[in-house]
């Protein structure tokens, strides 16, 4: 064996050796990231969207009441218990409606009746925006959009909510 190819045998065996530990370590620190990124596609589907909110439906009226609850929410590591809010009644045909109080203007909480120049409305404060009982914005307000409904069931008697889903713009 000549002693050219002993060196190029080292030279390959150095550069096998550092490809090698170099794809490990990029493999290491790669594997973290691309389970963070595709996890929620990983996770079951399940029914624990819906949450008990703590409201019995025969204690629901035609006059909206605010209902507050918390949900369980996790990023990455971090678990925190974050409180969602609703604006609930019965309409006149007695269907459950569940509106979120998020004004689809800029983001600010929206109270019922919380003007008194303007009863049976929701007012948002911030820029005197308003909605009519069903959450429609009434034209001329800032509010370009309904305001959203919460996905909702009943269960032993009890109101569960869900996600709250944008309307059309009015
Ligand atoms: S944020 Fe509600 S009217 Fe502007």
């Amino acid at each position: 064996m000549s002693e050219e190819k002993q060196q190029v045998s080292r030279r390959q065996f150095l550069n096998y050796t550092l490809t090698g530990v170099g794809g490990f370590m990029a493999a290491g620190l790669l594997a973290p990231m691309l389970r963070m990124a595709i996890d929620p596609v990983l996770q079951p589907p399940s029914d624990g969207d819906y949450v008990n909110v703590g409201l019995a439906v025969e204690d629901i009226t035609t006059t909206p009441q605010r209902v507050d609850w918390q949900i369980e929410q996790v990023d990455g590591w971090y678990e925190s218990q974050p409180t969602r809010t609703a604006w609930v009644y019965k309409d006149d045909s007695g269907n459950i409606v569940a509106l979120s109080p998020i004004c689809t203007h800029l983001g600010c909480v929206v109270s019922w009746e919380g003007n008194e120049s303007f009863p049976d409305q929701f007012f948002c404060p911030c820029h005197d925006g308003r909605y009519t009982k069903d959450g429609v914005n009434v034209p001329g307000t800032p509010p370009t959009a309904p305001l959203p409904l919460y996905e909702q069931k009943v269960e032993n008697g009890m109101l569960y909510l869900g996600k709250a889903i944008s309307r059309k713009e009015a």
